[in-house]
């Protein structure tokens, strides 16, 4: 028997495509945020109140005092695979189940990545903007000079999903790469060929650090003053995990002071970027407004997803993709 249509559901953008809406109206009423922002604290903990799914985002914070509000939450569905803007163990306590999107954002992810790399080295955005302010005059040899990708070391830290599947784009660039993870590999260092490292060691001798773990409390600001003045002076750094894995005042003091020698950068401290950040002013550096998973594919398939994990929740089944395993097997509904 079909179930009943008596769920509440909230969804924090009107951005989410048909297939994924029709996913939620299966089981429910589904208002969707009709701003072409998130929506604030204050309106979102008016909405919490009364429903029983809520769809969310990077940008919405889901902690203790919003799920407090709450009298019939019973699930949250973020559209993302990092999930640092939720309190999950806040949710378990609670009883409420929190699921993420996992898996189908990796190789897009892993393209954005690798794209920075490449952007970066060749200075693209610069050249970009040389062309589009008329400073093309003529084509000479030193005319902005980049470097190759290929023959360098690339160390990847945090080898998990996306971290794996950029491994396998920087082989297909001729680059040599290496990793630093938490736990080690040995499966995917035979498979690819990939070296481990210590922190210090991927640090120390890659030309091009690329950032892949999730932000923790272990891994918040594990990139600070220390760590940049290891890297080599003619090393980059790319972040397309969260901003806030690197300290961004001694990033930019580090750009500054040709510490480095460049960074491109997704993700931020404070996202979107303040206007008067002075990343805008750096010829040297990449910016781009955390799009890692920006494709129109995969951001179907992750709201898809997300959606599914929603209404599996409600229709009393382990949700695919459930963060808090301990709710698995209660009764919630
Ligand atoms: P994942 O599969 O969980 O991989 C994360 C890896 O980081 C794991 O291998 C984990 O090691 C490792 N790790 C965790 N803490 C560590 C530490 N303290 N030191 C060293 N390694 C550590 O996650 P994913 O799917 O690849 O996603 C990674 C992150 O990318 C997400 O959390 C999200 O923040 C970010 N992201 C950003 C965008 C964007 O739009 N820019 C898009 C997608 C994802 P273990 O094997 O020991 O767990
Ligand atoms: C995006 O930032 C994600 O975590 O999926």
């Amino acid at each position: 028997m079909p179930p009943k249509k008596r769920w509440r559901i909230y969804a924090t953008t009107s951005e989410i495509p048909p297939e994924a809406v029709e996913v939620l109206e299966s089981v429910g009423r589904v208002e969707l945020n009709r701003t072409s922002t998130s929506p604030s604290k204050k309106i979102l903990m008016g909405k919490i109140r009364d429903v029983d799914g809520l769809l969310s985002m990077v940008t919405d914070e889901v902690d203790s005092a919003l799920m407090d509000r709450a009298k019939r939450l019973k699930v949250v569905a973020n559209m993302a695979v990092g999930y640092d803007n939720i309190d999950l163990k806040a949710a378990t306590e609670r009883g409420i189940m929190m699921t993420n999107t996992p898996g189908i954002l990796s190789e897009t992810t892993a393209d954005t990545a690798m794209m920075l790399v490449l952007a970066v080295a060749r200075r693209l955005t610069e050249a970009d903007r040389y062309v589009r302010a008329h400073k093309w005059t003529s084509w000479t040899p030193k005319m902005m000079l980049g470097r190759d990708v290929h023959g360098k070391d690339l160390g990847i830290y945090g080898l998990g999903r996306i971290g794996e599947d950029v491994a396998k784009r920087a082989l297909g660039f001729g680059m040599k790469v290496s990793y630093h993870n938490r736990t080690r590999r040995p499966e995917l260092e035979r498979k690819y060929g990939i070296a481990y490292k210590s922190f210090e060691g991927l640090l120390k001798e890659s030309d091009f650090i690329t950032i892949h773990v999730p932000l923790t409390p272990e891994t918040r600001h594990s990139i600070g003053a220390r760590e940049l003045s290891s890297m080599k002076r003619s090393a980059y750094l790319v972040n397309t995990s969260r901003g806030p894995v690197v300290d961004e005042a001694s990033l930019i003091k580090a750009l500054q002071d040709k510490v480095i020698a460049g960074a491109a950068l997704d993700v931020f401290e404070t996202e979107p970027l303040p206007a008067d950040s002075p990343l805008l002013d750096m010829d040297n550096v990449v910016l781009t407004p955390h799009i890692g998973s920006a494709s129109v594919e995969t951001r179907t398939a992750m709201a898809v997803l997300a959606a599914r994990n929603l209404v599996a929740a409600l229709k009393g089944e382990t949700p695919p993709n459930l963060l808090n395993k301990e709710l698995a097997r209660k009764k919630t509904i």
